[in-house]
C-alpha cells in the first residue's frame, strides 16, 4: 500500500521542505534533528524498498544543506512486507543486503549523514508471522450448492483476513484445520462470522477438511494489524482472549470478553 508520493493526509509533502525548515528555524524551542518518512505498507519487492530509501537519503541530504548541519536522525519507516496471499513470495533479504551496502557507503562517505542515526522500523515483518488467529467453527451450513463454515470470531476480531482493511481484491489469507493437518480430502467452503453483514467472511472457496461444529480453524500471518486494527465490540459482539507463549509457555494476556460486556462496563463506569 502506498502511502506518500499523492495527496496524503500524513506528515508534509516533500515540496514543502524548505518552507518546514524556514519555519521550523524560527522557533529556537524546536531543534530539527532529522527526517522521517514513511512512504508505503507491505512491500515485498526490494526494488521498490531500496529506491524509497536511497531518496529518504537524498531527501536528508537536501535537508542538511537547508539547515546548514548534518541531520542527526533519518527514519526509514516501516514497510517490509510478508507473504499472505497465493503467488506472494517472501522478501528476498539477501538482495536488500547486498544493496544496502551501497548506500550505507554513501551514508559514511558524506559529512551530512556520516553521524545520522539511520533507523528501519518494521512492524508487519517482525511480528506478522508470529500471530495465529484461531477460531471456532459453530454450525456448517449449505446455501444454494455452497458450503459455510460459521465461526464464533470474524472481522470484528480479525478486519484484515476479511479484506476489508485496503485490499482491494479480497484474497485469502493462509488458512489451516490445526487438528486436522494431515487430512488430504479437502472441501470448498466459504467462512463466515456471526456478523449481520456479509463484509464478515474470512474466506472465500478455501478447501479444508470436512469440518463439523466445534472444530477450530487457524488463520495464519496474524499478528500485525489483526486485532488491535479490528473493529472490536462491533455490535456488541464478544472480543477474543489473547495469548502469549514465550518461551514455550503460555499465558494469558488478554481476557476473553462475553457479549455486551464491554457496554455494560462502560455503563457502570459512567454511574461510578
Ligand atoms: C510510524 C510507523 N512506523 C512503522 C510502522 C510499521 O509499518 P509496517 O508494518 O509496514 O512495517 C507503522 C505502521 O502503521 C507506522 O505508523
Amino acid at each position: 500500500m502506498r502511502m506518500g508520493g499523492k495527496p496524503v493526509p500524513f506528515g508534509f509533502d516533500e515540496e514543502d521542505l524548505v518552507n518546514i525548515v524556514d519555519a521550523l528555524r524560527s522557533r529556537p524551542s524546536l531543534d530539527l534533528c532529522g527526517i522521517h518518512l514513511f512512504a508505503g505498507t507491505q512491500i515485498l519487492d526490494p526494488d521498490v524498498l531500496i529506491p524509497q530509501w536511497s531518496h529518504a537519503l537524498a531527501l536528508a541530504r537536501h535537508m542538511s544543506d537547508l539547515l546548514a548541519r548534518p541531520v542527526a536522525s533519518v527514519d526509514l519507516g516501516g514497510g517490509l512486507g510478508i507473504p499472505y496471499f497465493s503467488g506472494e513470495v517472501r522478501l528476498d533479504l539477501s538482495q536488500i543486503k547486498s544493496q544496502i551496502s551501497a548506500l550505507s557507503r554513501l551514508v559514511r562517505s558524506d559529512g551530512r549523514l556520516c553521524t545520522a542515526q539511520i533507523v528501519i522500523e518494521p512492524g508487519r515483518y517482525l511480528v506478522g508471522p508470529c500471530g495465529i488467529y484461531l477460531a471456532r467453527v459453530r454450525a456448517v451450513k449449505t446455501s444454494r450448492g455452497s458450503r459455510f463454515l460459521i465461526t464464533d470470531g470474524g472481522m470484528h476480531h480479525h478486519l484484515a483476513a476479511s479484506g476489508n482493511l485496503g485490499q482491494i481484491v479480497k484474497r485469502d489469507f493462509p488458512i489451516v484445520a490445526p487438528a486436522r493437518m494431515d487430512v488430504v480430502d479437502l472441501l470448498p467452503c466459504t467462512i463466515v462470522g456471526p456478523l449481520c453483514t456479509p463484509l464478515d467472511t474470512l474466506a472465500r472457496q478455501v478447501h479444508l477438511p470436512d469440518l463439523k461444529a466445534g472444530d477450530l480453524i487457524a488463520i495464519l500471518q496474524s499478528g500485525a494489524y489483526g486485532l488491535t486494527a479490528s473493529p472490536i465490540e462491533f455490535l456488541s459482539h464478544a472480543t477474543p482472549a489473547e495469548i502469549l507463549i514465550d518461551g514455550g509457555k503460555a499465558a494469558l494476556i488478554r481476557e476473553r470478553q462475553h457479549a455486551g460486556e464491554g457496554a455494560q462496563q462502560t455503563r457502570k463506569e459512567q454511574s461510578v
